[in-house]
């Protein structure tokens, strides 16, 4: 530069490195970063700055996948919205009296199997690191699967072309959109027996790995295996297992069955350091000491679980302690596809449709027996609203500081008094906002820093994987001014939105626990997930499977409350609806028979 005699050539030399530098700094944006692929078509980048949409099979043309075929144009036009169906199915009482066990039923409960399950790639598709379709993605199931691939690496903003540079923080997210207020009770009755129940459940197959990067699992079964209430590997099972009459270990408390301490049974479970192992409860999910909701339903399932071993070896008494192990254990696993579809699902549901375990509607169906769960299932079944202020118990107020961790509340009051408590005790509203107990505020937090780990797209870009439209604004997305402004602000842009805020803020439906996306896209995960089960199977769903008849029989009839009292002293008030009526609200007293 020292050369320059002129110092107007030296600022236009200046001016000129200026130029040529920065043209080469702005790197050409990959255009799969808009998201231009509409209906399901596939983003492919051709040389830097092309792409172009695969739209095969997805009765849609075009450059961008936009153009609907002639019958797919025919089918749009006759396809009622998500919210008609939703409305069809939760009125007109009258109708569906009649539908409710007619044949009508079975075509009504297979639409309703199809249709959902038909949004769920099968075999699985991306994970956190393959955003295209690998052997490896395929092959190692320690990754959860991805319905839509990770945001691209060298997008010039964090949720691809839109929104602002930066995200914003997610504690300060959580302080001002999810933190609650005042406990707001869900309006569909939804009760604590229903919430741990959707904990317990949901957590033999949701196991982040947390010693890996983001988007690892544990669970290998990736499905209901019953991994929560026999263990995950050989030798966690072998170690809870009594090895005699197919039964697991247990301890005798007062003449009642409950879980084995660490002490006798060495298995790891999760406590704080100072607990004794006296008092450690060694259960199949490692977490489950956390909660005395958890624990409950784990003595349940084990006395269950040693309740039919007894029956089944009256009818096989050749049968040595491995057969009779696995077949109850088969039957456990139907036992509780049937509660979680009849009772959970229905009652999540709303539906005025009689809902129906029958693997048998799908047989003459396209359907794949295998299930990979999805990362972004993981993410939105984070319903931590549900958890209320503190648990009434038998006249009892115990603050979260005295429930978390205390195995004494299960062995003081006994699974009765709990059950009765949990049932009558209302949950909070899930979605909608601003109503998550401080205690479980940085589990959110940490949903949200795991999503940018994960680079998960944008709420909108799976709206439309889910046939939803796409929100065009923060006003249409929430009825809540504050939260929609707020959001605005943050964020900038509706499409850059994401996808766990935008599944819990959403408005609710009205007088419902959810909004429209957590159905829309969480029933078809689980519904694929439930029906997806190996016992569903053509070879599998057959009396021999299950020992016989009567085994066959314990799965088709199998109910929350036989679950409970066909394994208690007495039968409390047990469901996952708070108290509709007088009769109900009675309390209970310890003579009450089944
Ligand atoms: C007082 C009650 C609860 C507490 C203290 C609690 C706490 C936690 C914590 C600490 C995590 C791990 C977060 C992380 O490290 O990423 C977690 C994960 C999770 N929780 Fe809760 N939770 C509670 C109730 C519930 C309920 C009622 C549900 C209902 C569905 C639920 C669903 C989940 C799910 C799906 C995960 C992810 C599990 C995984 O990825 O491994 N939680 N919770
Ligand atoms: C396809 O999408 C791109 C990027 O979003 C857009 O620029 C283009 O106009 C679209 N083409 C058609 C035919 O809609
Ligand atoms: C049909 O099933 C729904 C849901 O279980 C229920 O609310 C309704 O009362 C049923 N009607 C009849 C006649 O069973
Ligand atoms: C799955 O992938 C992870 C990460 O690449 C790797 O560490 C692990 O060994 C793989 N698992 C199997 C069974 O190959
Ligand atoms: C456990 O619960 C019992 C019964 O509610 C309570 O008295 C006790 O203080 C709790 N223990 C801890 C460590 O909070």
């Amino acid at each position: 530069m020292k050369d320059c005699s002129l110092l107007s050539t030296c600022v236009f030399l200046l001016l000129l490195l200026e130029i040529t530098a920065s043209s080469g700094d702005t790197r050409v944006v990959n255009p799969c970063c808009h998201y231009p692929c509409q209906n399901t078509g596939v983003c492919v980048r051709i040389g830097t700055e092309s792409y172009s949409c695969d739209c095969t099979r997805t009765g849609f043309y075009g450059e961008n996948c936009s153009l609907p075929e002639l019958w797919t144009r025919v089918r749009l036009m006759l396809k009622p919205s998500p919210k008609a169906v939703h409305f069809i199915l939760t009125h007109f009482q009258w109708f569906w009296d009649v539908i409710n066990n007619s044949f009508l039923q079975d075509t009504f409960m297979r639409l309703v199997l199809t249709v959902r399950s038909d949004l769920i790639p099968s075999p699985p598709t991306y994970n956190s690191k393959y955003g295209y379709l690998s052997w490896e993605s395929y092959n190692n199931l320690s990754y959860y699967t991805r319905l839509l691939p990770p945001v691209p690496e060298d997008c010039p903003l964090p949720m691809g072309t839109k929104g602002k540079p930066v995200l914003p923080d997610p504690k300060e997210l959580t302080e001002k959109f999810f933190k609650r207020r005042q406990f707001r009770p869900d309006p569909q009755g939804t009760n604590l027996m229903f919430a741990f129940m959707a904990q317990h459940f949901t957590h033999q197959f949701f196991k982040t790995d947390h010693k890996f990067e983001a988007g690892f699992t544990r669970a290998l079964g990736h499905g209901v295996d019953a991994s929560n209430i026999y263990g995950e590997d050989l030798e966690r099972q072998h170690q809870l297992r009594l090895h005699e009459d197919g039964k697991l270990k247990h301890q005798l408390i007062d003449g009642e069955m409950y879980p084995p301490t660490v002490a006798e049974v060495p298995v790891h479970m999760v406590y704080p350091e100072s607990f004794p192992n006296e008092q450690r409860l060694a259960i199949g999910q490692e977490v489950f000491g956390l909660l005395p909701g958890l624990t409950m339903y784990a003595t349940m399932w084990l006395r269950e679980h040693n309740r039919v071993c007894d029956i089944l070896k009256v009818e096989h008494p050749t049968w040595d302690d491995e057969q009779l192990y696995q077949t109850t254990r088969l039957i456990i696993i139907g036992e509780i596809i049937k509660i979680i579809i009849e009772e959970y699902v229905q009652h999540l549901s709303g539906y005025l449709l009689k809902l129906k375990f029958d693997p048998s509607l799908l047989f003459n169906a396209r359907f794949q027996y295998s299930n990979r769960i999805a990362l972004e299932f993981c993410q939105l079944y984070h319903w931590h609203p549900l958890m209320p202020d503190s648990f009434l118990i038998d006249g009892d107020e115990i603050p979260f500081s005295q429930f978390l961790y205390n195995t004494s509340i299960l062995l003081h009051y006994g699974v009765e008094k709990l059950v009765d408590a949990f049932s009558r005790q209302p949950a909070g509203q899930v979605c909608g906002g601003h109503n998550s107990h401080a205690a479980v505020l940085s589990v959110a937090e940490k949903v949200i820093r795991e999503s940018r780990a994960t680079r998960v797209q944008p709420f909108n870009e799976y709206r439309k994987r889910f046939n939803l439209k796409p929100y065009t604004s923060f006003y249409e997305f929430s009825d809540d001014k504050e939260i929609a402004q707020g959001l605005e602000e943050v964020y900038g842009d509706i499409d850059a939105l994401e996808f766990y805020p935008g599944i819990l803020l959403e408005k609710t439906r009205p007088d419902s626990i959810f909004g429209e996306s957590m159905v829309e896209m969480g029933a078809p995960f689980s519904l694929k997930g439930l029906l997806g089960n190996p016992i569903c199977s053509p070879h599998y769903w057959k009396p021999s499977t299950f020992g016989g008849e009567t085994g066959f029989n314990i799965v088709k009839t199998s109910t929350l409350k036989k679950l409970v009292c066909l394994n208690t002293k007495w039968c409390p008030y047990v469901d996952f609806h708070v108290p509709r009526n007088e009769e109900e609200r009675k309390p209970r007293k310890p003579s009450t028979e089944l």
